[in-house]
C-alpha cells in the first residue's frame, strides 16, 4: 500500500514537470540519451511528452532505432537510427492497425501515380509540381543517400501511400501527426481534408455542407472525441465525422484501418461499378448509420444513392466513354490522352464534375450532387462534348461519324430527346402559367 502511494506521488510530480522525461525511470537508457541533446528541439519533445507513447514509456529510441543494414540506417551520435519511422516500425507494436492499413487502397496510393493523371502531372505540368502536389497526398518513393540520410527531392513527405526505404507502404503520420500520435486528432474531419477536397474529390466540402457537418461544428465539444473508446451511438450521438463512417466503431462494427471496408461503389471511376462483395461492405456501413438512424431511413438513403449513380452512369458516363472510343476507332481523333480538346472535356466530365456529383450524393451534399455536379456534367455533355464531336468529325471529313453518335447514343435514349427535339411545348406553357400566377407578372 505504502509503495503504491509513493509511486503515485512520483508519477504526479513527474507529470507536473514540463519536460518530464528524465526522472520517470520508465524510459530506456538510449532514449534518455536522445533527450539530453534533443531538449534543444523542445517542440518535438513536448509534443511527445503529451502522448500515449510517453505514458507507456515508448521513447525516441524505441521508434527511431534502426538495424545496421537498413537502407536508411544513419550513424547519429553513436546510435544507429533512421529518420523515417515506417508502418513496418510502428507495426512491431501495432500489428493489427498496420495489417489493415497495408491491405487498404490508402497503401496503394503511391503506386497509382503512373496513370493518366500521372501524365497530366509529369508532362503537362512538370516534375517539381508532382513533388509538391501529387506526392504530398499520394506519397513519394523515398530515396536515400549513401550515408542513410534522405534525398530532399523525395522527402519531407507524409503521403498516404509513400513507398518507404524498408519496402513498407504508407505513412501513419499522414493522419496521426507526430509526435502526439493522437486518436482524437485523427477522428477530426480536417485530417482527411488535407487530401480529400478540391475540384475532383471534394469530400470535405460535401461534408461541411451536409447536416452531419453542420452538427459537428455545432456540437463538437459534446462528441467526446478524446475518449479512449469512441463508439457511435454509445459515446456520442450528435454527428458522425469522416472517421465515424469510414474508420471508427459503431453498430456492430469495430475500428478498421482499411478505409475501403464499408464501400459498395467505386465512385471515382469514369463509370461507377459495384465492388467485390459489395453487399457485405454495404451492410457494414449501414451498421454505422443504424447507430443513429432507423432502418427505413438508411434503406431509403441507399435507394436514392443507387438511382443517382445509375443515372450518371447510363445517361452520361457510359455514352461519353463510348463516344470517345468511337471517335478514336474511326480515326477522328488520335489515340492517347490530353492531345485533343475533346480529351480535356471528357476528363473533366468524369474526373471533376462526374465525381463531385457522385460524392455529393454519397455524403449528403445537395449542392455538390446538383450544381457543382450533375448540372455541370449535363452542361458540358450537351454544350461542349457533342458540339466538339460534331466539329471534329466534320473537320476530319467524316461527318457520318457524328450522325452515328446521334443515332446510337442520343436518339436511342428518350432522356436525351429534348436535345434534338426541344422541350415539350405543353410543359413549357404550364411552367409559364405557374410563374405568372406566382409573381403576378408576364414572363416571355
Ligand atoms: C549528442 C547530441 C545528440 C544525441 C545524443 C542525439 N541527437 Fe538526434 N540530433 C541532434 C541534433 C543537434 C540534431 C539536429 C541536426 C541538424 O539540425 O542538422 C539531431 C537530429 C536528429 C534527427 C533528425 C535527423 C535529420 O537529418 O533530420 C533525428 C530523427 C534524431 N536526431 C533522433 C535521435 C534519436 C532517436 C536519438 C537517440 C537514440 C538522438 N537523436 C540522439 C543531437 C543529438
Ligand atoms: C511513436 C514513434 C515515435 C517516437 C516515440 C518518436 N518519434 Fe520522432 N518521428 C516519428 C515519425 C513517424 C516521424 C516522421 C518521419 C517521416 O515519416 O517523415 C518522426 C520524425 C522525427 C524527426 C524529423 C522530423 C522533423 O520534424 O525534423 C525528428 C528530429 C524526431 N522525429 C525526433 C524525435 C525525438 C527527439 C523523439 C523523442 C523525444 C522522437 N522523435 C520520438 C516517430 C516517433
Ligand atoms: C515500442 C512499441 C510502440 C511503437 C514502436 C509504437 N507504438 Fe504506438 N503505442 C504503443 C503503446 C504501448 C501505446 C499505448 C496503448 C494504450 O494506451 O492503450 C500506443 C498508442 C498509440 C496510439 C493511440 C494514441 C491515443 O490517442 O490514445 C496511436 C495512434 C499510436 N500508438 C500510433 C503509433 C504510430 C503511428 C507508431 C509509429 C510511428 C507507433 N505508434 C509506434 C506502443 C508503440
Ligand atoms: C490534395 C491531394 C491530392 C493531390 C494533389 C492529388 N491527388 Fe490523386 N487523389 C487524391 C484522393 C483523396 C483520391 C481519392 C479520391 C476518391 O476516392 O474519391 C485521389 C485519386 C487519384 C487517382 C485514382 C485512384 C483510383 O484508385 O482510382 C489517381 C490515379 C490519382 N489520384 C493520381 C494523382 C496524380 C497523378 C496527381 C498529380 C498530378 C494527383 N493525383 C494529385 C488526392 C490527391
Ligand atoms: C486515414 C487516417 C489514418 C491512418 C493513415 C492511420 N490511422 Fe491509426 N487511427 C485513425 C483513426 C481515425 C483512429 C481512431 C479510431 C477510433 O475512433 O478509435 C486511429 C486509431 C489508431 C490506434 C488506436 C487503436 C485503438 O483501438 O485504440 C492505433 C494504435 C493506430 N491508429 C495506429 C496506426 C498505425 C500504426 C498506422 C500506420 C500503419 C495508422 N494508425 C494509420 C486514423 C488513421
Ligand atoms: C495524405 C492524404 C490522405 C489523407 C490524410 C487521407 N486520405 Fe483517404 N485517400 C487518399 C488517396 C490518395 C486515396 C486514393 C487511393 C487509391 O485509390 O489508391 C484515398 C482513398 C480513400 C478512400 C477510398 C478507399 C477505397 O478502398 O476505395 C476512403 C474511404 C478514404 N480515403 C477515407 C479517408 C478518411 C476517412 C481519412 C481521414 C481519417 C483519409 N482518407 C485521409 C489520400 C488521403
Ligand atoms: C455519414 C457517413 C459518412 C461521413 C460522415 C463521410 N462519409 Fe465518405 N462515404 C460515405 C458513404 C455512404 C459512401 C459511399 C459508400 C458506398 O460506396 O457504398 C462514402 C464514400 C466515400 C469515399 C469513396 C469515394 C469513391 O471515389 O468511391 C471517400 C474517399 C470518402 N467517402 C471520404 C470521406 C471523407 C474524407 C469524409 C469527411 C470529410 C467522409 N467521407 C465523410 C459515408 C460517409
Ligand atoms: C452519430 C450519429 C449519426 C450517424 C452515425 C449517422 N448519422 Fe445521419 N444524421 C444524424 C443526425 C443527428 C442528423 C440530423 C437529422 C435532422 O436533420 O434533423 C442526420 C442527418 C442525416 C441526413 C439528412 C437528413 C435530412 O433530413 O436532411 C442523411 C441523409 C443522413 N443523416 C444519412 C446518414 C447515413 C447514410 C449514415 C451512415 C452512412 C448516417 N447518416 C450516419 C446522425 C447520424
Amino acid at each position: 500500500m505504502r509503495k503504491i502511494v509513493v509511486f503515485s506521488l512520483v508519477v504526479i510530480i513527474v507529470s507536473m514537470l514540463s519536460v518530464p522525461a528524465f526522472a520517470a525511470g520508465k524510459f530506456s537508457d538510449e532514449t534518455k540519451e536522445c533527450l539530453q541533446c534533443h531538449d534543444a528541439m523542445p517542440g518535438i519533445v513536448i509534443q511527445w511528452s503529451k502522448s500515449s507513447h510517453w505514458n507507456a514509456g515508448v521513447g525516441c529510441y524505441e521508434c527511431h532505432r534502426a538495424g545496421k543494414d537498413d537502407p536508411d540506417a544513419m550513424e547519429h551520435n553513436d546510435f544507429t537510427i533512421s529518420i523515417i519511422v515506417s508502418p513496418k516500425d510502428c507495426g512491431q507494436c501495432h500489428e493489427r492497425e498496420t495489417a489493415e492499413q497495408e491491405a487498404s487502397h490508402h497503401a496503394e496510393a503511391g503506386n497509382i501515380i503512373n496513370s493518366a493523371d500521372g501524365l497530366l502531372g509529369q508532362t503537362v505540368g512538370g516534375p517539381p509540381a508532382v513533388a509538391v502536389g501529387c506526392r504530398q497526398c499520394h506519397g513519394s518513393v523515398v530515396l536515400t543517400n549513401a550515408d542513410g540520410s534522405l534525398d530532399p527531392s523525395t522527402w519531407p513527405n507524409t503521403g498516404i501511400g509513400r513507398l518507404n526505404p524498408d519496402g513498407s507502404k504508407g505513412s501513419c503520420s499522414a493522419c496521426h501527426t507526430r509526435h502526439r500520435f493522437s486518436k482524437e486528432q485523427a477522428r477530426k474531419p480536417e485530417v482527411c481534408g488535407k487530401c480529400h477536397l478540391g475540384p475532383d474529390h471534394p469530400q470535405l466540402e460535401v461534408y461541411e455542407e451536409s447536416k452531419h457537418g453542420i452538427l459537428y461544428r455545432a456540437f463538437e465539444d459534446e462528441l467526446n472525441m478524446d475518449r479512449p473508446k469512441w463508439v457511435a451511438g454509445e459515446d456520442y450521438f450528435d454527428a458522425p465525422t469522416c472517421s465515424s463512417c469510414h474508420i471508427s466503431a459503431g453498430g456492430g462494427q469495430g475500428v478498421t484501418h482499411d478505409v475501403g471496408k464499408r464501400l459498395s461503389w467505386n465512385l471515382r471511376a469514369p463509370v461507377s461499378k459495384k465492388m467485390e462483395n459489395w453487399q457485405e461492405k454495404r451492410k457494414d456501413m449501414q451498421d454505422i448509420c443504424s447507430a443513429c438512424h432507423g432502418d427505413p431511413f438508411v434503406a431509403g438513403f441507399y435507394i436514392q444513392l443507387d438511382e443517382f449513380v445509375e443515372l450518371y452512369d447510363t445517361k452520361f458516363g457510359i455514352p461519353a466513354q463510348q463516344i470517345r472510343d468511337l471517335l478514336i476507332n474511326e480515326g477522328v481523333i488520335p489515340k492517347g490522352n490530353f492531345n485533343d480538346e475533346i480529351d480535356w472535356i471528357y476528363w473533366e466530365l468524369w474526373h471533376h464534375e462526374g465525381r463531385r456529383a457522385r460524392h455529393g450524393a454519397a455524403m449528403s451534399g445537395p449542392d455538390y450532387a446538383w450544381w457543382h455536379g450533375l448540372y455541370e456534367v449535363a452542361k458540358h455533355f450537351y454544350t461542349e462534348y457533342l458540339p466538339a464531336a460534331e466539329r471534329l468529325s466534320r473537320e476530319a471529313g467524316k461527318p457520318e461519324v457524328y450522325d452515328r453518335i446521334i443515332s446510337e447514343f442520343i436518339d436511342s435514349d428518350e432522356r436525351h430527346e429534348w436535345f434534338t427535339k426541344g422541350f415539350d411545348q405543353k410543359k413549357l406553357e404550364k411552367i409559364q402559367k405557374y410563374y405568372q400566377e406566382r409573381y403576378q407578372q408576364k414572363v416571355d
